[in-house]
């Protein structure tokens, strides 16, 4: 039986039962559905709604139905609309009438958006959890590169040398925040909404407070018409979701770049490639084509909820049944990429020689202007000077070091032999020890930094 025959004169048209039906997904958070009555049925005893042999006789039969969900046993009926109905239909069957007390002022309106508040916070734990494993593995394979020095490129020109573990580390620190997001997002998610009823509130006495504290909330809500509708707990999620997708989709370009034999910075294992069914010789890094294709996806799914929110009238509203299928793809999809994000990082293998070759003298025109700047001059002069030196480079098909002296002389009197000191990349490198910079020793403190954070 629905939940609300009681004023039509003929059953539901099927289509509409298909349409309107949500059981094929909301099914997921039967056990915060029956946590929450099992709370909220112990809140009517208290406020003398219903008797204590009432509560106990509904609290049990709750966790027969539990059981019944855990074993695999329970079968959903086709009157059964969505999981607050099936819990109660099956409730009512196990204890007879008085399964029918637990929705004494109570409406799905509050009852939904206490249990998928529920299921967000542990998705949001769940994922965080997970992530700290990823950047588990991005600081130990950092550790061992601290010392590799390859180019570091931007607007994907080169530009200064930097250290394989400097790049590696900068998704760690992504991901940092990605982790920082979603637990902000839990901590804002932790606001009761039971007792809000469909709108406007509880008629009985129920204790709010201990509700919220009982199902592992921080507070109860403080409004009842905004309780019902307020998704923000939903769109918190996803676009921490999608944010972290997007940094995991650079870090997947830019494996795929570096994977390139143009580059052959670092190969990926065997087991984590995939081959063409024309081309012999192919080496795909699907995995990390599909991070970057997923990011889309999951950013898609922020913005469908961002859409369905933004004119909805005052209230609950039937389009907020649609937070639901976003959330579960996005926490999902997230689930099934991560594994395999997490073990190609693991499997990487750095190759210290192909970043070595890759280094071009270049790179350390920068630091030939600072030489300049040591010696005095400012540093917009440097900045031209040096540009004239790499012309001089280029156009008499010489690299920067193989210029004579003479040559830098007559560009600029400051050129002296020990400017020769500056064509050393590793050096380069070495220079840039203030905090959060490439130089080795910066990075080891990033590194331990980065430590004492995924071990907390
Ligand atoms: N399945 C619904 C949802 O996900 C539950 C709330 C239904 N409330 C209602 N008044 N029809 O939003």
């Amino acid at each position: 039986m629905s939940l609300w025959g009681g004023r039509f004169s003929e059953p539901s048209d099927d289509d509409l039962r298909q349409l309107n039906d949500s059981i094929g997904f909301d099914i997921r958070f039967y056990r915060e559905d029956i946590e929450g009555s099992i709370v909220y049925a112990l809140a009517l005893a208290d406020a003398d709604v219903i008797t204590e042999q009432e509560a106990r006789a509904i609290v049990e039969g709750l966790r027969g139905v539990l059981e019944e969900f855990e074993s695999g046993e329970f079968e959903v009926q086709k009157s059964d609309e969505d999981i607050h109905t099936a819990v109660e239909r099956r409730l009512t069957e196990l204890i007879g009438e008085v399964g029918g007390k637990v929705h004494t002022g109570r409406s799905r309106n509050d009852q939904v958006a206490t249990d998928f508040r529920l299921w967000c916070m542990r998705a949001a734990d769940d994922l965080a959890a997970t992530l700290r494993e990823l950047q588990r593995a991005l600081v130990d394979c950092a550790d061992e590169h601290v010392d590799t020095v390859m180019p570091g490129y931007t607007h994907l020109q080169p530009a200064q040398p930097i250290t394989a573990a400097h790049w590696l580390m900068s998704f760690f620190w992504m991901l940092e925040r990605d982790v920082d997001r979603l637990y902000s997002a839990r901590q804002r998610m932790a606001v009761c909404p039971l007792g809000a009823g469909a709108l406007a509130g509880n008629p009985f006495a129920i204790d709010r407070d201990q509700i919220a504290a009982d199902l592992g909330f921080a507070a109860p809500s403080e409004n009842s018409l905004d309780a019902v509708s307020d998704r923000d707990f939903v769109t918190d999620l996803l676009y921490a979701i999608a944010l972290c997708a997007t940094h995991m989709s650079r870090l997947a370009e830019d494996v795929l770049l570096y994977s390139n034999p143009a580059f052959g910075f670092i190969t990926l294992a065997d087991r984590y490639s995939t081959g063409s069914s024309l081309m012999p010789q192919k080496r795909n890094a699907d995995p990390m084509e599909l991070m970057r294709g997923k990011a889309g996806r999951l950013i898609g799914n922020l913005t469908a909820l961002l859409t369905t929110l933004k004119g909805l009238p005052s209230g609950y509203n039937k389009d907020l049944q649609e937070d639901k299928e976003a959330v579960f793809d996005s926490f999902d999809t997230m689930r099934s990429i991560l594994p395999v994000l997490i073990a190609i990082v693991r499997s990487l293998e750095i190759n210290p020689d192909a970043m070595r070759a890759a280094l071009d003298e270049d790179l350390l025109a920068t630091d030939l202007a600072d030489y300049l700047v040591r010696k005095g001059m400012p540093f917009r002069q440097a900045h031209h000077t040096v540009g004239e030196v790499v012309r001089l480079a280029g156009d008499t098909g010489s690299t920067l070091s193989k210029l004579p002296l003479a040559s830098l002389q007559e560009i600029c009197e400051l050129f002296a032999q020990d400017v020769y000191d500056v064509f050393d990349f590793d050096q380069s490198v070495a220079k840039r020890s203030v905090f959060g910079g490439a130089g080795p020793s910066a990075v080891r403190e990033q590194i331990a930094l980065a430590k004492e954070s995924v071990s907390g």
